[in-house]
C-alpha cells in the first residue's frame, strides 16, 4: 500500500504509530481514527507488551498493519524470526529489519517472508543526528544522508522492497532507488509540535513534498488533546 491514488486523496500515505502497551485502548483510538488514516504501526511497546492477541485486536479493525520490530541479528536468526511473524493472521502489511544488520541479514528476511508482506530496512534512526553516528563509531566523513543512501542502495541490492528513512533524505533515496522503492518515513512534526527525541524532521507537507509514500505519525496525534482532529490536519497537509 503505498497511498492512495485518486486525484482528490493524498499520495503520501498516513500511518499512526501505536506506541502505547494496551492493545485495548490502541484498539480503540485505531477506530476513532479509521476514516483518516491508511495504515497502523504495531511496534515493540506494543507487540512485547501485548503479543499476537494484542496484535490480532488490532489487525481486525481492517487496516493494515506495519509491524515495526527493527530485527537485527545474524542471518539465520532473523529468517526464523520473520518464518515466526509470518504465522500470524492476518499477516502484516510491512515488516522492517536494520540494514546495518546487513546484506546478508536483509536477504534472509526477505526469503523467509515468502511474499507474504512487504520487508523495508531501517537506514539510520531519525532520532540519531551526526555527533550520535559519530559516537557509535560511523565515519566522520560519511554525514547522515551519505549513510543512509549507502543503506538504502544495499538495501535495495538485497532485494528489500524499501526503507525507513526521515524526510530529510526521501528525495534523494527515491533518486538513487526509483520511484518503486518505497520510502516510510517518522520523524513527522507539524509546525510547531515538540520534536521530542527526534532530531531530523520534517513537517508532513515537507516529507510529502520530498516524495514520502507512507509517514509515520506517533505522538503528534496519539497525544494530541483530540486525536481524530489532529490526524485529520495531517492529512489536509498531504493533500
Ligand atoms: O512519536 P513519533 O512520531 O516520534 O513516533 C515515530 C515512530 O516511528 C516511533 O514508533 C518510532 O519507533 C518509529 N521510528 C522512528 N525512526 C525510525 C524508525 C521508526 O522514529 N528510523
Amino acid at each position: 500500500m503505498t497511498g492512495k491514488t485518486s486525484s482528490n486523496t493524498p499520495k503520501t500515505a498516513l500511518c499512526v504509530a501505536l506506541d502505547m502497551p494496551d492493545a485495548e485502548e490502541a484498539a480503540r483510538l485505531v477506530t476513532a481514527l479509521k476514516d483518516e488514516i491508511d495504515m497502523v504501526k504495531i511496534g515493540m511497546e506494543l507487540f512485547y507488551a501485548a503479543g499476537e492477541t494484542g496484535y490480532r485486536q488490532i489487525a481486525a479493525t481492517g487496516l493494515p498493519v506495519f509491524l515495526d520490530l527493527k530485527l537485527h541479528d545474524i542471518p539465520n536468526t532473523v529468517s526464523r524470526a520473520m518464518r515466526a511473524l509470518m504465522r500470524l493472521d492476518p499477516p502484516p502489511a510491512l515488516v522492517n529489519v536494520h540494514a546495518a544488520g546487513g546484506a546478508a541479514m536483509m536477504a534472509a528476511a526477505k526469503e523467509a517472508a515468502a511474499g507474504r508482506c512487504r520487508v523495508i530496512a531501517v537506514t539510520v534512526l531519525t532520532a540519531l543526528d551526526a555527533a550520535d553516528l559519530r559516537a557509535i563509531g560511523c565515519d566522520p566523513a560519511l554525514n547522515s544522508a551519505d549513510l543512509v543512501l549507502r543503506r538504502a542502495r544495499l538495501a535495495q541490492d538485497s532485494g528489500l522492497d524499501g526503507v525507513v528513512c526521515s524526510p530529510r533524505e526521501v528525495a534523494t533515496v527515491k533518486q538513487a532507488c526509483g520511484p518503486n522503492f518505497l520510502t516510510v518515513v517518522p520523524g513527522i512534526r507539524p509546525a510547531g509540535a515538540e520534536t521530542g527525541d527526534q532530531k531530523r524532521v520534517a513537517t508532513p507537507r515537507g516529507a510529502a513534498e520530498a516524495g514520502a509514500d507512507i509517514i509515520v505519525v506517533g505522538r503528534p496525534i496519539t497525544q494530541a488533546a483530540d486525536p481524530v482532529q489532529a490526524a485529520r490536519a495531517i492529512r489536509a497537509e498531504l493533500a
